[in-house]
């Protein structure tokens, strides 16, 4: 028989990471002590007392039953206590709160909840690939908003053109951002939430890099903004902030016509967080911000040592505030996809091309910041070798 899949599967791009992979892989069968500055999945262990809390509720036959799809109520208030001391936003944990199963669940399964066939998604390019896949197999149609440099890397919204902004119905926004690693403060969400309210477009907000900042800057939530509880969801994870990523563990905030229709998708795709689970979070987010603060620490020595290093060898960047992530455009006379094999291959460090996040992100390299520092030493002495 001729298995014929779905045709939403031919929508999705072409896997940029594909070659990178395969060589990586080569690589490492032939025993190159290979580097990998690809993915943003933190090194840094998840705090002990996380984990304790998980191991104690782990024991207890009560978390071993389907857990509510929502989450439990202490989590919501976990949250919304979280809320209030870090933004001053105050929620309602029954109704402006939501567990997902990691942020990704809750971004990949909020399209289903409000999206119609032919409705419009603006989409940042570069932007988290998972936006965009929510979209097409949802029978939206993109539209790129364009993250470029002269614009600090945030959308021009004023160039949304008026049949485009018409037809939308939900807008995503990620600062700080995953790949640029850009910023933004409120007056920009105040814009963002003022052009969705004009143009009765949706939200959305990921917010999965909130806490991994520097230099006392803080991340503002759209949730601060007047008027965001009318038109605005906002996606959480505690993957980065607790060095959760395999934990599986993140929530949704902000209007609660929104929360509900994301929780009625839930219900049916499905069940909920293991309330072991839950339980390290609640740890993590009424306990103390030490290890928050250490971990930041660490990422803002290894982003100081990566970004002098970087632009010692001639590689453009910015000195992020936020994210574990660099930016930095790649030389002359190279593409992101040749630039990034050609480390591959001849250093065995694995750096991502910019491309990969969409087409604006062509002239541009990702290094992620989650290797000890000698291991970022080590990388860029390689690269330096290479005379680019
Ligand atoms: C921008 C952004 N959003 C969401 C996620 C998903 O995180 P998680 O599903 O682990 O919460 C990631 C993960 O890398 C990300 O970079």
């Amino acid at each position: 028989m001729q298995i014929k899949v779905a045709s939403r599967l031919s929508r999705l791009p072409p896997y940029l990471f594909a070659e990178l992979d395969r060589l990586k892989r080569e690589m490492q069968d032939r025993g190159v002590d290979v580097i990998s500055l690809g993915i943003g999945d933190p090194d840094l262990p998840t705090p002990p007392n996380i984990v304790k809390a998980c191991q104690e509720a782990v024991e207890s036959p009560v978390n071993h039953r389907y857990p509510d799809y929502q989450g439990l109520d202490r989590f919501r208030e976990a949250v919304s206590k979280w809320y209030q001391s870090r933004f001053e936003v105050s929620l309602n944990p029954q109704t402006e709160a939501c567990a997902l199963i990691g942020s990704k669940e809750g971004i990949a399964n909020f399209p289903v909840a409000v999206l119609d066939p032919g409705d419009i998604v603006l989409i940042p390019d570069p932007g988290y690939p998972v936006y965009y896949s929510g979209c097409v197999f949802n029978g939206g149609e993109p539209y790129f908003m364009p993250l470029r440099k002269e614009n600090a890397f945030l959308p021009d919204l004023s160039r949304i053109p008026a049949q485009v902004a018409r037809r939308a119905k939900l807008m995503w926004l990620n600062y700080p951002n995953n790949p640029t690693a850009a910023t933004t403060d409120k007056v920009f969400l105040q814009h963002a939430v003022q052009f969705c309210l004009a143009h009765e477009i949706i939200l959305a907000h990921d917010f999965a890099y909130s806490e991994i900042a520097f230099d006392n800057y803080r991340a503002p939530s759209v949730l601060e903004v007047e008027g965001a509880r009318e038109c605005a969801i906002e996606f959480h994870s505690l993957s980065k902030t607790y060095s959760m990523t395999g934990w599986r563990v993140g929530f949704a905030v902000g209007n609660s016509q929104l929360i509900a229709a994301l929780g009625a998708v839930k219900t049916n795709i499905d069940s909920g967080v293991f309330q072991a689970v839950q339980e390290a979070a609640i740890a993590g987010l009424t306990g103390s911000d030490d290890s928050v603060k250490r971990y930041c620490a660490i990422y803002q020595e290894r982003r100081d040592l990566m970004v002098d290093a970087l632009r010692s060898i001639g590689l453009e960047c910015e000195l992020p505030r936020a994210t574990f992530y660099i930016w930095a455009s790649v030389p002359s006379n190279y593409t992101s996809a040749s630039f990034a094999e050609r480390v591959l291959r001849e250093t065995g460090v694995v750096i991502t091309p910019g491309s990969g996040f969409g087409k604006s992100g062509e002239g541009y390299v990702r290094f992620s910041l989650t290797v000890p520092s000698e291991r970022l030493r080590e990388a860029v002495k390689r690269i330096k070798a290479l005379r680019i």
